[in-house]
């Protein structure tokens, strides 16, 4: 049976999150407090540097204060350190976010162990992500959390739901398993040694799909009116941005799929600018 399947339109829901912010933000001013935002971004990674150029875009555009630091490749683990020991004692300065990967010679985990957890905007330290598996957050990894917020907003129950996540990163698998897992859904995380994924997506109420791999999932792989979430950012041979998802024939047999680009995408950010809000109410110990 052909369906079409409901776009669902993340530009739309990240503008319920700004509303949010905007009221946030005007209540912090009342207090003479404005979120602070330090993005560090080491070498010359174009993603990386377009991501960060996006996320101090936003922060203008949401009347946050940004510092953004640029660092070449070279710098040393220990100079990078000094730099998040400073910022950590920066009363300017609520979120502290460390743009990945880092060069080879830079140990990652020391580098986000190093941020205050209280300023990790970005939910990577270990203690936020212990908090995340004991269903305590403090701060949710961004990527996952605009995810969570795209599904609440088409009013799905979790409870007792299939969810199948594909991809095991620190950053979007793991920790969009555990939110799911903490809202009572049925959780399967299939990797790229899974043996047979149609097997386990076939039977998905959910899919939730994080690969960097073009095509890991099409139509023929998914049950009938399950939801697809794409949080791939791939270019495909003639150059054109797409998911992580074939979209033609998945969107035939899903009720409600995400697109690429205008899906996961414009979450991730909103979900930084809003943990940075939350981590200033916090800070100044508002709303908590
Ligand atoms: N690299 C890719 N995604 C992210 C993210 O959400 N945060 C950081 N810090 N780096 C990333």
């Amino acid at each position: 049976m052909n369906n079409n399947a409901k776009i669902i339109d993340g530009h739309a829901v990240s503008k319920l999150i700004y509303n949010d912010i905007d009221i946030k933000i005007k209540m912090l001013a009342k207090k003479n407090i404005i979120p602070g935002l330090a993005v560090i971004v080491v070498g010359n990674d174009p993603a990386s540097k377009i991501y960060v150029k996006n996320k101090i875009i936003a922060c203008q555009k949401y009347g946050i204060f940004s510092m953004k630091q640029e660092f070449s490749e070279d710098i040393t683990e220990n100079e990078l350190l000094n730099f998040i020991e400073k910022l950590n004692i920066n009363l300017k300065i609520h979120g502290i976010l460390v743009q990945l990967p880092l060069p080879k010679h830079i140990n990652s985990k020391k580098i986000i162990e190093a941020i205050n957890p209280k300023k990790d905007v970005d939910g990577f330290s270990p203690s936020n992500i212990g908090r995340l598996v004991t269903n305590d957050p403090l701060f949710i990894p961004c990527t996952p959390y605009g995810i969570l917020k795209i599904l609440e907003n088409q009013n799905i129950d979790f409870k007792s739901l299939e969810i199948v996540v594909i991809g095991t990163s620190n950053i979007v698998g793991k920790p969009i398993a555990m939110l799911m897992l903490n809202k009572g859904a049925t959780v399967t995380l299939c990797n790229s040694k899974t043996k047979n994924l149609s097997l386990h997506t076939k039977n998905a109420d959910i899919v939730i799909v994080a690969t960097g791999k073009i095509n890991t999932i099409n139509g023929s792989m998914i049950k009938q009116g399950a939801i697809v979430v794409d949080v791939g950012i791939n270019r495909n041979k003639e150059g054109k941005i797409c998911g992580d998802v074939e979209f033609t024939s998945a969107s035939q047999i899903a009720s409600a799929i995400t697109p690429v680009p205008g899906g996961v995408g414009p979450m991730t950010i909103a979900m930084l600018i809003y943990n940075t809000v939350r981590s200033a109410e916090i800070q100044q110990n508002l709303n908590n």
